[in-house]
């Protein structure tokens, strides 16, 4: 984690340019990144996909036009825009025709001159990752490069050391950013600030004060048409495998001795190898209602769109704390929270009223780690009145009432850039991600049969039954 630095001149090319992620997050998060001043002094964008869905250059500009009008935050218009249009083109990739590629990179290198960088960010199916990286080994196209990765990293642990096998045949580990894009957003940032930054938090962050540690990341949304990536995914492989146990690693890592990628990274590694295996009896699968209905989606599907489990780091800091994950699709709500529940204090003076208010989760410190996020420390406190009563009490902190928002990037806006000036902080390494899919086997080999919940819920009831004697945390009106 650097301080702001301006990345050398790059060469940019984007497999996958026609698709979602791209449309979506991508191109809009390139083109905010240029129209800040942040992208290298010299750069050019080459669009990729296989040639049976090629475009011209002029229909990729006017794609990217779309896109940036639709999904991005700064108009495509002005100098900004014609300056930033400028550095567009597009060439079709097939690994085994990858002549226009070739031919696209050293023009492009040729008109910015000088010594030039290669960034390749692979937004492109899982089964495509390989072929695309022996391209780019076999072209020379690999050298004074690096390669951005998207998830799903693998299937298991066998597909994902294969996966790393095959990148290194091409690449150095130091060339590879495997992505996950809730690492690169500010409340994550934040939450080593808040407990490192800060003698008040850091004491408090372990086994002697807390009771539990929740991440919790329900969604609103439905799979949205996409069956044929999830029916082959499911929650646990979209989500938990990579978001909340990578936001698990930061939450839960020590001290690192500085804010360098290496320390960083290896703090979170001790924690996944302290990670003990994920038991199917500590899990509860879900589907929601009318998901068997959704187009692609086959009538036999055994995929999950909820889950939520327990998971044990067995180390000095956190022996007995459970850890409690949850998250789903077709919840009550879009939430993203840690949650960090205290021991009970002795309550023997306040009355019954206080316990049964401190059992519903009084004592908590709670980070929403959305952008922009808030932290909410929530405590009991007494009522006004002649009676010791007390009362639920909360204090806020939210982001956008207290910093300007203008100068937050989003997620991939963020983690392209450190990619571009090699910081892997916010970057998992394969070492990391092979022992999250070890301590995944016996989830993955034994899953535990689907539950039924209805959409809208908050997923089906035995989820209960899996946080007690604690409780989930949810906004006041559901718990
Ligand atoms: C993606 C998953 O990685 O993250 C999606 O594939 C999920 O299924 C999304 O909806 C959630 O990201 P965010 O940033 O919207 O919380």
């Amino acid at each position: 984690m650097t301080a702001a630095v301006r990345p050398a001149d790059h060469v940019i090319v984007l497999f996958g340019a026609t698709g979602d992620l791209a449309k979506r997050m991508l191109l809009p998060g390139l083109y905010r990144l240029a129209a800040s001043g942040l992208l290298p002094a010299h750069y050019r964008i080459i669009g990729s996909a296989p040639a049976a869905v090629a475009l011209s250059d002029d229909d990729f500009r006017r794609h990217v036009r779309a896109s940036v009008s639709e999904f991005g935050t700064v108009p495509a218009e002005g100098a900004p825009w014609e300056t930033f249009e400028q550095s567009l083109s597009f060439a079709a990739a097939d690994p085994e025709r990858p002549g226009p590629l070739l031919a696209a990179v050293t023009a492009a290198e040729q008109a910015i001159g000088g010594d030039v960088r290669r960034l390749y960010h692979l937004a492109v199916p899982p089964p495509a990752f390989t072929s695309v990286v022996a391209m780019l080994g076999a072209t020379g196209l690999s050298e004074r490069a690096s390669v951005i990765v998207e998830k799903p990293f693998g299937n298991d642990l066998t597909s994902a050391q294969a996966l790393d096998a095959a990148i290194h045949a091409t690449f150095d580990e130091s060339a590879v950013f495997r992505i996950d894009h809730f690492l690169g957003k500010e409340s994550v940032d934040n939450l080593l600030a808040l407990r490192f930054g800060n003698g008040l938090f850091e004491p408090i962050w372990n086994r002697e004060h807390l009771a539990y540690v929740q991440i919790d990341v329900p969604e609103t949304l439905s799979i949205e048409g996409r069956a044929a990536f999830y029916e082959g995914t499911g929650a646990y492989r979209d989500m938990i495998v990579t978001h909340l146990l990578q936001v698990l690693g930061f939450v839960a890592m020590e001290p690192p001795t500085s804010l360098a990628a290496r320390s960083l990274r290896d703090e979170r590694r001790k924690v996944f190898e302290a990670l003990q295996p994920i038991e199917p009896a500590n899990v509860v699968r879900g589907r929601y209602d009318g998901y068997l209905e959704e187009p692609g989606v086959s009538p036999t599907s055994t995929t999950e769109t909820f889950v939520a489990l327990r998971v044990d780091v067995d180390n000095w800091r956190w022996r007995g704390v459970p850890f409690l994950l949850r998250t789903g699709k077709c919840l009550a709500e879009k939430r993203r929270l840690v949650t960090l529940g205290f021991h009970q204090p002795t309550l023997r003076m306040f009355d019954l009223d206080t316990k049964r208010l401190w059992s519903s989760g009084a004592d908590e410190l709670v980070i929403d780690f959305s952008d922009p996020g808030t932290i909410e420390v929530a405590f009991l406190a007494k009522e006004p009145g002649p009676t010791m009563r007390l009362g639920q009490a909360t204090m806020e902190f939210a982001y956008k009432e207290s910093f300007a928002s203008a100068n937050g990037l989003a997620g991939y806006e963020r983690l392209i850039l450190d990619a571009m000036v090699g910081d892997q902080s916010l970057f998992t390494d394969a070492e990391s991600i092979e022992r999250l899919w070890e301590i995944s086997a016996p989830l993955l080999e034994h899953p535990p049969p689907i539950e039924p919940y209805q959409v809208g819920s908050w997923g089906p009831a035995p989820v209960t039954k899996l946080a007690a004697p604690h409780r989930w945390h949810l906004p006041t009106r559901a718990r």
